[in-house]
């Protein structure tokens, strides 16, 4: 619908395995049932939701370069890239648009590695170990944050 705030919402490497990968860790939830608990929430907000996956660090730029131009915010999963890529974190801040976390397990509990995050340095506010409710709980805070 025109008008309404357009939402990016981006997946990193493997988060196309979800469902199968580490069930233990991140629960049996594919990436497409998520897409979907999205665009209903999205929907129910007001919100215009765009839900992409990449393996592909430099896709990932790419995509977050051209929301400057189509978005209103950015919800990010950078999987593994989110504690190695300065790439995606300098395009997040060239964005300029609210950004929020998001991490299906809590990365908190797990290896060391797992505790920097790179994304965090452009985000507004960060959500870790809710499964597939944390994409949720991001398009309510976003809500707020495009109206600000
Ligand atoms: C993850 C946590 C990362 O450490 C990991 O590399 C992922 C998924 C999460 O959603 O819990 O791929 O971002």
């Amino acid at each position: 619908m025109p008008g309404q705030p357009t939402i990016l919402i981006l997946n990193g490497p493997n988060l196309n395995l979800l469902g199968v990968r580490e069930p233990a860790t991140y629960g049996r939830e594919t990436l497409a049932d998520i897409e979907e608990a999205c665009m209903e929430r999205a929907s129910a907000l007001g919100l215009a939701v765009e839900f992409r996956q990449s393996n592909h660090e430099g896709q990932l730029v790419d995509w977050i370069q051209e929301a400057r131009e189509t978005a209103d915010g950015i919800i990010i999963n950078a999987g593994a890239y989110t504690h190695t890529s300065i790439a995606i974190l300098d395009a997040l801040r060239a964005s300029e648009l609210p950004v929020i976390e998001v991490h299906l397990s809590n990365v908190y509990r797990r290896e060391a590695f797992r505790h920097h995050s790179y994304v965090s340095q452009a985000a507004r506010g960060v959500i870790a170990g809710l499964g597939g409710q944390g994409y949720e709980l991001a398009l309510e805070a976003m809500a707020r944050l495009v109206q600000e």
